[in-house]
């Protein structure tokens, strides 16, 4: 005859595999296996055994308690399974797809977004980058061969870092409530990156090489070519003798990655608070449309001295000392670039969010 341990596991199995739902299992899975279940008995007894049936009998339970927990897993899995594909019975999948388009995300990657969304949304739902961020990228990875790393500010600034501390006397028409966007507690919206370029020199000692894409702001007139916001790269390498010939090299090359190899680079003199020699940048070139015409991209120069002063005077040392580093800065218009990349004849474009004209950036 059977063990009575051999015939309550026939019978535990037999009931687990009738088990018509997950609830009768788990009653059944407390019966056997539960802490006053048949089987779980069956080890208090194991004490009032004789010395020698005990191995055979503790064999024999681990035995059983593994095959019915086991018998129960299995069939739960079914009930599982079951109740999954019950779910998607309900889906008809021969329905066809919904288009995914979306816009308005702006939490891109590590850098400033530009415009109102990083991404436009596309043809057929995809998602695509606005043009300014095209370009940006564009830049940045040209930048980057040459060694810049990437630096950031804030778009609400206080008047030492936009003008004080770029050597901007108070009396610099800059300034004016006309032309500079400021909050009710004299803070102000930044007219300009350059703004960066103290907040780097503050934060770390030279050697520096930085640059610094964002926004700007202007009370300008709006018009085809003026945005009351618009996009800056702002540059800035400090070193020991650094020339004109290195500004002009840097921008030069830049130039030409970015919109052909017969790119024509031109410096004019100019004249900025913060730099001397001061310089714009103009570009022409046969491969971009407006064909023969010299457009303004950049300004720029050497970094004045005075700036290197009103530095160290608020890092309270002499890292920045105006007779032992020279430096350079300049502004990428980023707007204009992208205006001149994609042939594109209005500013107000860019902020319009209008997917047909996203959509040819897509
Ligand atoms: N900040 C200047 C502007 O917005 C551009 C500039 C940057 C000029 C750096 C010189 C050096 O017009």
């Amino acid at each position: 005859m059977s063990h009575p341990l051999e015939q309550l596991r026939a019978e535990a199995l037999r009931e687990i595999a009738d088990a018509p739902d997950a609830q009768s299992l788990e009653a059944l899975r407390v019966r056997c296996l539960g802490r006053s279940g048949s089987i779980s008995a069956w080890g208090e007894q194991m004490k009032t055994l004789a010395k020698e049936e005990k191995p055979v009998v503790g064999k024999l339970l681990n035995e059983v308690r593994n095959a019915v927990t086991a018998a129960i897993e299995t069939r739960a899995q079914q009930f599982r399974s079951q109740k999954e594909t019950g779910a998607l019975s309900k889906i008809d999948i021969s329905l066809p797809g919904r288009a995914s388009g979306y816009s308005g995300y702006s939490g891109y990657s590590g850098y400033p977004t530009v415009g109102y969304s990083g991404y436009a949304s596309a043809t057929n739902g995809r998602a695509s980058l606005h043009p300014l961020t095209q370009m940006l990228e564009r830049a940045i990875e040209i930048f980057r061969r040459m060694g810049f790393a990437l630096a950031n500010g804030p778009d609400i600034e206080d008047e030492w870092h936009c003008f004080d501390a770029l050597n901007t006397p108070p009396e610099h028409p800059a300034r004016n409530e006309q032309d500079t966007f400021y909050l009710p507690d004299g803070r102000l919206l930044r007219t300009h990156t350059s703004t960066v370029q103290i907040r780097t020199m503050q934060s770390a000692p030279p050697p520096i090489r930085v640059i610094a894409p964002g926004a700007a702001y202007r009370r300008d007139e709006v018009d085809a070519t003026h945005s009351a916001q618009f996009h800056q790269i702002e540059g800035l390498y400090v070193d020991e003798n650094v020339s004109v010939a290195d500004l002009k090299g840097t921008l030069e090359f830049f130039m030409r990655e970015l919109f052909g190899a017969d790119t024509a680079v031109q410096f004019r003199p100019h004249y900025f608070p913060f730099t001397e020699p001061s310089l714009e940048v103009y570009v022409k070139s046969k491969a971009l449309k407006k064909g023969e015409q010299w457009i303004e991209v950049c300004g720029c120069g050497i970094v004045h001295p005075a700036v290197f002063e009103a530095v160290d005077k608020a890092r309270g040392d002499k890292a920045y000392d105006p007779e032992k580093w020279t430096g350079y800065a300049f502004g990428l218009g980023m707007d204009r670039l992208a205006m001149i990349l994609f042939d594109i004849p209005d500013i107000r474009f860019f902020a319009q969010n209008d997917l047909r004209f996203l959509r040819q950036f897509a």
